[in-house]
């Protein structure tokens, strides 16, 4: 049988890391071999090493100026790189290796609220202001323009009047912990 190997990078709470390592634990054909962070307080971390899974703590001049990062993703060889809560842009080196082979979460309907400064709660923030009656989450392949890769899946809900920039964001989470890991086996099981 041929594992499936999968490479995550997170930065964040690791709420999405979480559910993901939840879902694959017990899938044998699937393997999560690396997270890759630049936060060295990220929850992710501690979280990775509860489900015994190797860590690569990266800083700007090592993701940015060397081959370093690429080299240790190519020695995995993933089958899918996944983002999930991962907000520096990916370098174009690592992009050119693996074309429709990297998936990110956006915590709104793309191409709505996306792009420069639109990440956790200034989207939310932003969805409420503007009085949207709808949001959701877009999972999406990675290209070299933040946000704009072709669409895996997208996911909306209804917005209540009384809706707040918070409130949404639960449900946001929500909604990312059902689908996300689901969409990775899906894509992994395409790819
Ligand atoms: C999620 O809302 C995701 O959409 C965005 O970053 C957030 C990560 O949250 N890309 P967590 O660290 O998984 O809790």
């Amino acid at each position: 049988m041929n594992t499936k190997k999968i490479i995550l990078f997170a930065s964040g709470s690791g709420s999405n890391f979480e559910e993901i390592c939840k879902h694959f634990e017990d899938k044998k054909q699937f393997s999560i071999d690396l997270l890759i962070c630049n936060n060295s307080k990220a929850r992710a971390l501690n979280k990775a090493k509860a489900y015994g899974i190797k860590t690569l703590l990266i800083n700007k001049e090592s993701f940015y100026k060397t081959s370093s990062t690429l080299d240790k993703i190519l020695k995995i060889t993933p089958d899918l790189i996944v983002l999930a809560g991962f907000l520096w842009k990916i370098p174009t080196k690592i992009i050119d290796k693996f074309p429709n082979k990297i998936i990110n979460i956006h915590p709104a309907l793309l191409p709505d609220y996306g792009g420069k400064g639109m990440y956790g709660m200034n989207i939310h923030k932003a969805v409420i202001e503007n009085n949207e009656t709808k949001s959701g989450i877009t999972i999406h392949f990675v290209n070299k323009n933040y946000d704009e890769g072709k669409i895996l899946f997208q996911k909306a809900i209804n917005l209540e009047g009384t809706e707040s920039s918070e409130s949404l964001s639960r449900k946001i989470l929500k909604l990312e912990h059902k689908f996300f890991p689901k969409i990775i086996e899906k894509a992994l099981n395409n790819g």
